[in-house]
């Protein structure tokens, strides 16, 4: 059976399958980004993510096929990052349905605004290129930018080109108004 769900903070255990699909699937991401690319996230912090009722994540029979974590960061706006599908799933419309999920929930609970943060190098590699038009696709609208330096001195010093950390937000209501309106 197929869901779409967020993980429970007594699913804890789930932590290493989780830690285990984020870090394959950031794995080539993360070649084009960094010369000594090191794994997205901990065993560790994924279950300090979990305990915290963090992660959405898209599961078949009991697998874990996707994950994202979603958190609101005040009562009107909500975060997503750390969006990952199991490398031999991508494509099946996986990503879409988890962030279908993330907008909707939020939503239906009063946010209206949905931030994400998007690493754009210079040279634009095809992974992040590909998301930055998907993301756009989506109607998130880029905002402020720091420099990656800044923000993480110690994994940019790794960085192929010199990249730029993207916050990327969302008007959920408007967007949807636009949609209903198209669609009628
Ligand atoms: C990004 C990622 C989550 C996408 O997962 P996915 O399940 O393959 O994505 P989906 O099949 O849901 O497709 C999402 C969109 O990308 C498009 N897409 C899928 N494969 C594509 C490809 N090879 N080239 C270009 N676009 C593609 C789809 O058409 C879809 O767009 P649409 O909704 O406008 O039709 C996955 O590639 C991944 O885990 N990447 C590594 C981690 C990462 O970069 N996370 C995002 C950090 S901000």
């Amino acid at each position: 059976m197929t869901a779409i769900r967020r993980l429970r903070p007594s699913e804890v255990s789930r932590a290493y399958d989780v830690a285990s699909l984020v870090n394959d699937a950031y794995r080539a991401a993360q070649e084009q980004l960094f010369t000594e690319p090191t794994p997205r996230l901990s065993v560790e912090s994924v279950s300090r993510i979990i305990a915290d009722d963090e992660f959405v994540v898209y599961d078949v029979d009991e697998r874990i096929l996707g994950a994202v974590l979603q958190r609101d960061t005040s009562l009107r706006v909500g975060f997503f990052g750390v969006l990952a599908v199991q490398p031999d799933s991508a494509g099946s419309g996986i990503a879409r349905a988890l962030l279908d999920f993330v907008e909707s929930q939020a939503l239906a609970r009063g946010v209206e605004i949905m931030e994400l943060d998007l690493l754009l190098p210079d040279t634009p590699t095809p992974h992040q290129h590909r998301l930055k038009e998907w993301y756009e696709r989506r109607g998130y609208v880029a905002g402020s930018s720091r420099d990656f330096r800044d923000v993480e001195p110690e994994a940019a010093q790794y960085l192929r080109y010199p990249t730029q950390l993207v916050r990327y937000s969302k008007n959920l209501r408007l967007t949807n108004d636009v949609t209903s309106k198209l669609t009628f």
